[in-house]
């Protein structure tokens, strides 16, 4: 009652000694703050109460509780609510129609009776079968919209042709120019020097030696004979140079910007995952990837210089075509509506002992794989080799190491016709740019790039599938991750 005569009142302090006329408080917007509970820690309970009420609009007083302390200015871009990470796509709402919301609703209980009487038929009818199907139908489609979600994929958006802008200073071609770039970077007004490819240590000498304010270095390494090894001798070289001077990387082929463009090669695409990497952990030497057309003629060149010179601002991933200039962009990629895939036949999963391998495994029995063959270069030594023997009667688990090519070879003529390849084996290492040395790039490399090219080359192309696991660190790089990014560019390429 006395409560009821309190009207108006939406701030109740209660003195204790516990929580009881709180709970007598029923208008819906008020704030109760007991001050003492049964039970619990006074301090924490006094606090809380007087907390509650300050964010509740309540002036407390804190003088006494914090002595001598000054309060500070809140920042306040906590209250901004700029995002600056993309939105997440609504799931496609299948339903605006309330009635149609609860037809479906109907469906996702499994309710027969309502969906009968909803009908107007006998629950006995046929639809006692196509319930379940209904039901999973429903199911299927909803889980597809989540992952349409998460869907991307790399696409490239053609930019106006770049004017012809000036190169100021000294630039650098490391590598052997077999596309005429430094005619073009002088015809647009830089002093160009050329440096040989060579080991860092050496390459790191020259680049010392050349006693002038360096304007900016584009490295050829890519198109050198081992382009991933040679191009991480340049970028170490160059971070070993105290110098600002950014940095471009020249591939040519790494990309494909659509259907009429030549497929991306592996071997060029390398360089990008690397490339990605050098943006995240050295952004002050950063300069950016240019990728050159099969031909380069004076139009492109002129093209190439232009980017070099700024034309294109902050695109850093930058595509020379014969039909112009392109920039590479993240693209929402939703499957939409399809059939689903399911394997048969035999199933080779590569690194199928590890965490990824072995849940494909898992998934391909559950829906209609009858062998598999898992492998790893410890093969049944490996940990959960066991127990995946005993969980999948029909897996059988091999060792071989991918890198291996002969010993990819003699597996695969033991285990005879193989309907779907799965390439998840893969090592990932974390180690700094300046630090990764030639063992740390083999072994994030080879069992990943060339256990792919391996097992593509010999398993013939009699296939229902051929899945290889890459990484988004392939796309944006990953921070001392720079093997791992070009492996993973590799395999998407
Ligand atoms: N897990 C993730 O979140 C994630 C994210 C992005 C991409 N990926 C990619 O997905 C794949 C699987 O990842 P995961 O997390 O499942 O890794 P994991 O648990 O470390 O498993 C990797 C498997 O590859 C095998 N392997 C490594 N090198 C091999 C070689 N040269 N020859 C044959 N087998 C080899 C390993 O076994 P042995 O050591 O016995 O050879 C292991 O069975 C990798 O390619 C990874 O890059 C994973």
């Amino acid at each position: 009652d006395a409560l009821a005569a309190l009207d108006g009142v939406t701030r109740f302090v209660e003195l204790g000694p516990d929580g009881v006329l709180s709970a007598l408080v029923q208008q819906p917007d008020a704030v109760t703050a007991p001050l003492l509970r049964r039970d619990r820690d006074e301090v924490t309970t006094v606090l809380t109460a007087l907390a509650t009420l300050h964010v509740n609009g309540v002036p407390v007083d804190w003088s006494p509780l914090f002595t001598g302390v000054r309060p500070a200015e809140l920042p306040t871009y906590a209250f901004q609510h700029q995002r600056y990470w993309l939105e997440s796509r609504p799931a496609k709402a299948v339903a605006a129609d309330p009635a149609e919301a609860g037809f479906w609703a109907t469906i996702d209980r499994g309710d027969l009776t309502t969906l009968a009487t909803e009908l107007g038929v006998d629950p006995l009818s046929p639809l006692e079968s196509v319930l379940p199907a209904l039901t999973s139908w429903r199911a299927r489609g909803r889980e597809r919209s989540r992952s349409d979600g998460w869907r991307y994929r790399v696409g490239w958006q053609p930019v106006p042709e770049p004017g012809t802008s000036v190169l100021e200073g000294t630039w650098v071609l490391v590598g052997a120019d077999t596309v005429g770039l430094a005619a073009a970077l002088t015809d647009h007004g830089a002093r160009v020097l050329t440096v040989g490819a060579d080991e860092r240590g050496a390459l790191a000498r020259r680049l010392r030696a050349l006693d002038e304010p360096i304007a900016g270095v584009v490295s050829l390494a890519a198109l050198e004979d081992a382009p991933l090894l040679d191009t991480f001798a340049v970028v170490q070289a160059c971070l070993d140079v105290e110098s600002t001077a950014p940095l471009w990387l020249i591939t040519r082929g790494a990309v494909s910007v659509g259907r009429a463009d030549a497929p991306a090669g592996p071997v060029q695409a390398q360089t990008w995952g690397l490339g990605r990497t050098l943006a995240l952990e050295h952004p002050e030497r950063w300069g950016g990837l240019l990728d050159l057309p099969a031909v380069v003629d004076s139009r492109a060149a002129g093209r190439v210089a232009a980017v070099l010179g700024g034309a294109l601002g902050a695109e850093d991933q930058v595509a020379v075509r014969g039909g112009g200039v392109l920039v590479r962009r993240l693209e929402h990629a939703p499957v939409g509506s399809g059939s689903v895939w399911k394997p048969r036949g035999t199933v080779l999963i590569a690194g199928g002992t590890g965490g990824l391998g072995a849940e494909v495994a898992r998934w391909a029995a559950a829906n209609g794989a009858e062998r598999l063959v898992l492998l790893s270069r410890r093969g049944v030594r490996a940990p959960g080799a066991a127990e995946l023997l005993a969980e999948l009667p029909m897996a059988e688990i091999h060792a071989c190491d991918l890198a291996d090519r002969s010993a990819v070879e003699a597996l695969l003529a033991t285990v005879g016709k193989v309907d779907t390849v799965v390439h998840a084996a893969g090592v990932s290492e974390h180690m700094a740019l300046v630090d990764a040395d030639e063992e740390h790039v083999r072994r994030v490399v080879d069992g990943k790039v060339d256990g792919a090219l391996h097992l593509d080359a010999l398993v013939g192309t009699d296939l229902d599938a051929f899945v290889v696991f890459s990484s988004i660190s392939g796309v944006w790089g990953s921070g001392e991750q720079a093997a791992y990014g070009a492996a993973n560019a590799a395999l998407d390429a």
